[in-house]
């Protein structure tokens, strides 16, 4: 089952895919594939039915009866021929099977169906049931959906496909490193800027942009101007779209205020709040729909017991709250030059110092066993509290060891990172003062390996230091 030459990466989920797809099982019959959206679902889902072969239905957006009209169609296609008027979908479900047979049946898009037909996923459990139509024939069924709202409910709580499903894919923007292989850069100071803008939805690479990536650094500005901030391409409008498409989302400009919020640096419920100017207990519901819809992320501190801590999951919308949305009116009349010239402060401060510690803690967590002496089981920002010097110091790269039972939790390695900073010795003795709290508290520190990450290099004396772990932008994208 080889996967198709146009499909970049994304082998693991080629694996899922195909051998759901091929299972004898009469177990396995019922596939998830989620994500959001332009991860390249529908590109995967496509290639698999090219190579498997199968039916494949894209739905629209559209009433019931214009639904099974167009699902009637396109079964009597695969069919052969003919035409099929469905009343319903237990009847067009029970024809779908039979047709069928052992093989393999997509339905992408199928929030849209969902929403036209909410008893849909009661009627694909019947059939799924021992005596039911896709039982009997033998189908398997995969359902996508980039609605994460619609896609994760599928499968909790006591809806009626819980526990049915062999397979749970999500599929997730590529990971830097192979998102600058994507992009086809080489110079990981160019890969950091452009994954800092755009992440790694491989959609923005194409049709987004023309396939305009920078050729080198010195065309990241031009770039920059010619693509994301140009109101004819289409990742112009883009950040915007991403908040529209999630359809529980209707208060538009309270979400691009929390958003903004958090861009800004604010990251707990009540700092995201005082941003805003809204009570503290308004955040509650936004919040939980971001995170649903995996447009941010919920994190704890490690070591401070508290708060949770909100981050945006796509550099695009911190690009657009941090740059884009403070522009907006020169954008689009054309003035990109003066808008990207006004905004190099806020990109360096907001948008590529905290990413690039985002980068740096995703190196670390698939860093081998021989980095930090074990696999990591967590990678996380961190702040130690130093109370005898009234202060705290901001851990951007804490890597600790499994929990183990009546174990102090072990910690592999504590770093700082700096984007636009030589490191110096005095960065080595700040992550030192952290360590000895931290196992004045009671952690394990015998073995932390205390790291510095850095854009712009260390200094001769940092260089020289014994004892510390410095890690560079060549290492930080050696594959
Ligand atoms: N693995 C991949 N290799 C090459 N291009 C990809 C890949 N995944 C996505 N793309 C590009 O991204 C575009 C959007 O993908 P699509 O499948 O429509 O996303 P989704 O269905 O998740 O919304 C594709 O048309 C293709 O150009
Ligand atoms: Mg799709």
């Amino acid at each position: 089952m080889e996967k198709p030459e146009r499909v970049f990466d994304r082998d693991r989920e080629w694996d899922g895919l195909t051998r759901f797809a091929t299972s004898t099982s009469p177990d396995v019959r019922l596939g998830i594939v989620g994500g959001r959206r332009r991860q390249g679902k529908t590109y995967l889902l496509d290639a698999l039915v090219e190579v498997v072969g199968g039916f494949f239905f894209t739905a629209t957006e559209a009433t019931e009866m214009e639904a099974l009209e167009r699902f009637g169609r396109a079964v009597a296609k695969y069919a052969g021929g003919g035409r099929y008027a469905f009343r319903d979908w237990e009847e067009a479900l029970d024809r779908l099977f039979a047709v069928v047979g052992d093989g393999l049946i997509v339905i992408d898009e199928f929030p849209y169906l969902n929403k036209a037909t909410p008893a849909l996923p009661s009627l694909i459990q019947r059939a799924l049931d021992p005596r039911g139509a896709a039982r009997q024939a033998g189908s398997r069924l995969l359902l996508c959906g980039s609605a994460m709202s619609v896609m994760g409910g599928l499968l909790s709580g006591n809806a009626p496909l819980r526990g049915r499903a062999s397979l749970e894919l999500v599929v997730e923007p590529l990971e830097y490193r192979a998102a600058a292989q994507f992009w086809g850069i080489d110079d990981p100071r160019l890969a950091v800027l452009v994954h800092s803008t755009v992440g790694g939805t491989p959609a923005y690479r194409r049709e987004f942009v023309a396939g305009d990536a920078p050729d080198s650094l010195a065309d990241f500005d031009s770039w920059v101007c010619r693509t994301v901030l140009n109101p004819q391409t289409p990742l112009f409008r883009e950040a915007r779209y991403l908040l529209a498409e999630e359809t529980e989302i209707r208060d538009i400009a309270l979400y691009h205020a929390v958003l903004g919020a958090i861009a800004a640096g604010n990251c707990t419920r009540g700092g995201i709040a005082g941003a805003i100017g809204r009570a503290s207990t308004d955040m509650a519901h936004p919040l939980a729909v971001l995170e649903d819809s995996r447009l941010i992320v919920r994190e704890t501190d490690p070591f401070t017991r508290g708060k949770p801590l909100y981050r945006i999951a796509e550099p695009l919308i911190v690009f657009y709250e941090a740059i884009m949305r403070r522009h907006w009116t020169p954008l689009e009349r054309g003035h990109q030059e003066a808008a990207w010239i006004g905004s190099r402060a806020g990109f360096l401060a907001q948008v590529v110092g905290p990413h690039f510690e985002g980068i740096c803690r995703d190196w670390a967590m698939s860093a081998g066993a021989g980095v930090f002496g074990e696999l990591p089981s967590r990678v996380a920002a961190a702040t130690v509290k130093d109370p005898q010097r009234k202060t705290q110091i901001q851990i951007d790269v804490a890597v600790l060891a499994p929990e183990e039972p009546g174990r102090p939790r072990r910690i592999l390695s504590l770093g700082e990172a700096k984007w636009d900073r030589t490191m110096t010795p005095g960065h080595l003795d700040r992550l030192r003062r952290a360590r000895e709290l931290l196992s004045n508290k009671g952690y394990d520190t015998s073995g932390t390996i205390l790291a510095c990450y850095s854009g712009a290099g260390f200094d001769r004396n940092l260089r020289a230091a014994d004892d510390v772990l410095l890690v560079d932008l060549a290492t930080l994208y050696e594959r």
